[in-house]
């Protein structure tokens, strides 16, 4: 059974202080879910929003890292240096990073080993753009991005990565896949994690789903058969529309 797991993309929203009184508020709301909640905060708003979720099970995730672990990177942070935030999880590949800061697959992949290897979860997000979807070549793009990114990627690693299925088409637009198309993109990449790996991993496998994102679409994205979760950004910035993302199932 793949145990739900909705997320919250902040992406450059949230002082420290907002991020802490929202952190607050959304603990209170969510608690005794039974699905597996993840906010990821500015790097600099993530000490504040630990403190806020003490005693939740709310994961704290960062939107990105560096490919090093120190030195003469300016502006970057390190893996080493999330970890002794107390923070474990970290979302890689956004599209946004792709498409407005020049990330490859391969970069993408060196970032994703060092997570691994530094015992961090890793939320890897794919997806295509709508020319590659209108020319035909979605599975190509999901194929390249998957095998490239997971190279040297053990199966026994596997259980540590989540991917998330974010055709940037959708992201921020308003426009969601239907659930048939979502659910066909989730169903496909499956089946290439089962070629590359097994059909356990494949089993095993959370996918979510992410693009536009709300409450009143995500009850049906979630009733699919290989949609486990959503990576959610606009709505997970208010508890008001969060909560029933992540209640999607009362
Ligand atoms: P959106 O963003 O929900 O605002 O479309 C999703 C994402 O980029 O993760």
């Amino acid at each position: 059974m793949r145990k739900p797991y909705i997320a919250g993309n902040w992406k450059m929203n949230m002082t420290p202080s907002e991020g802490a009184v929202f952190a607050k508020e959304l603990a209170k709301a969510v608690e005794g879910t039974n699905t597996k909640v993840m906010v990821a905060p500015p790097y600099v708003t993530i000490p504040a929003v630990v403190e806020a979720l003490k005693g939740s099970d709310i994961i704290v995730a960062a939107q990105n890292m560096s490919d090093n672990l120190k030195g003469a990177f300016t502006g970057e942070v390190s893996a080493t240096m999330l970890k002794d935030l107390g923070i474990t999880n970290v979302i890689l590949g956004h599209s946004e990073r792709r498409a407005l800061y020049g990330e490859n697959d391969a970069f993408i992949n060196r970032k994703v080993l060092l997570a691994l290897s530094e015992g961090m979860e890793v939320d890897l997000c794919i997806g295509e753009t709508l020319e590659e979807r209108e020319a035909g070549k979605l599975e190509e793009v999901l194929s390249r991005q998957v095998e490239e990114g997971l190279k040297g990627v053990s199966a026994e690693q596997m259980q540590h990565i989540t991917l998330a299925y974010e055709p940037v088409w959708a992201i921020g637009t308003g426009k969601t896949a239907t659930p048939e198309d979502a659910d066909a993109a989730h169903a496909f990449v499956r089946s290439l994690v089962e070629k590359l790996y097994n059909k356990g991993v494949a089993e095993e496998l959370i996918i979510q789903y992410g693009g536009s994102v709300k409450a009143s679409n995500v009850k049906a994205l979630m009733s699919k058969e290989h949609i486990d979760g959503a990576l959610v950004g606009g709505a997970s910035l208010s508890v008001e529309q969060f909560l029933p993302i992540v209640n999607f199932d009362k």
